[in-house]
């Protein structure tokens, strides 16, 4: 079957009508569709009948200086993606479809949306969760796939289905990975081949401290990664590096038992990446 690609309000109630039966689940996805992605859908279809992709570069989750304008978009391709992948809806609505002129209202993601990356990314994830919100309540999916790659905006959707009881179930897909440990990414792309060489401290850093016992370790283990790929051409410039329950975000005591994610985001070049490594302690 053809992927019906819905590309306001309007067609995507029509596209749903037409799938007849059967669960759904929604894939929410910026584009520039990669393995990841990819890895994301499949675990989609393990969960429903059907299966909805969004792609949608959302304004709201972007800061004034960040790269909103210059988002990779390559919607052919992420159609084929989609496509090749089974999916049997691609929802590709315009921001004007999404956020009418006239609208007022939307999600606040709380003190926990403020620490970690939301310190550093003021107002990211209230954007975030106010367009997973809508796209849950457009699509209504039985379950809506999220990778463990953006592990504090798994945490805060999570958060959000419980405290605003949505009728979803959020399933975490594993972060997928080149052969080398880089995380896949969109904004990989804009990575030279020596970018490329520095990002590559960004795993080494979680597997340095996933190797270590406690958080005063597995911390000082990673920093010292961190710090030696501060002095590489180009350097890696470190935003944090951070021991947090994976559920709230606050930082682990040292007596933490359990999991805890080893969270870290960093500059190189351009180009800002985090990645994450969920641990656990005994
Ligand atoms: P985007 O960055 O396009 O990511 C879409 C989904 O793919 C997210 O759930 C993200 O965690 C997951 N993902 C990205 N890279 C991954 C990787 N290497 N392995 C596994 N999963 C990966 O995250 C967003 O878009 C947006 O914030 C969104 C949720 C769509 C709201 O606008």
């Amino acid at each position: 079957m053809d992927v019906i690609v819905a590309g306001d309000r309007a067609e995507l109630a029509k596209a749903r009508e037409s799938l007849g039966g059967g669960s759904i689940a929604l894939v929410p996805t910026m584009g520039a569709l990669h393995e990841g992605h990819r890895s994301l859908i499949r675990l989609a279809r393990e969960h429903a009948d059907h299966v909805v992709v969004s792609v949608f570069v959302n304004p709201l989750q972007f800061g004034p200086a960040e790269d909103f304008s210059r988002y990779p978009r390559t919607f052919d391709a992420d159609l084929e993606a989609c496509a090749e992948e089974g999916v049997e809806i691609v929802f590709a609505p315009s921001a004007e479809d999404m956020y009418p002129p006239d609208r007022q209202v939307s999600i606040s993601a709380g003190g926990m949306g403020t620490v970690v990356e939301g310190a550093f990314r003021p107002g990211h994830f209230d954007g975030v969760l106010t367009v997973v919100l809508k796209l849950l309540n457009l699509v209504r999916p039985d379950v809506a796939i999220f990778g463990q790659k953006d592990a504090q905006q798994l945490a805060l959707i999570r958060r959000m289905a419980a405290d605003l009881n949505v009728p979803v179930s959020i399933v975490a897909a594993p972060t997928f990975r080149e052969p080398d440990g880089l995380a896949l990414s969109s904004r990989n792309r804009y990575l030279s081949a020596a970018d490329r060489a520095t990002a590559l401290a960004l795993s080494r850093a979680l597997r340095a401290g996933a190797a270590r016992e406690t958080p005063g370790e597995i911390l000082a283990a990673a920093r010292a990664v961190l710090d030696e790929a501060a002095r590489l051409d180009p350097p890696l410039l470190l935003d944090y590096v951070v021991l947090a329950d994976p559920a709230t975000f606050a930082p682990v005591a040292e007596d933490h038992s359990g999991e805890a994610v080893l969270a870290v985001a960093a500059r190189v070049g351009s180009t800002r990446l985090i990645d994450n490594a969920v641990l656990r302690l005994s």
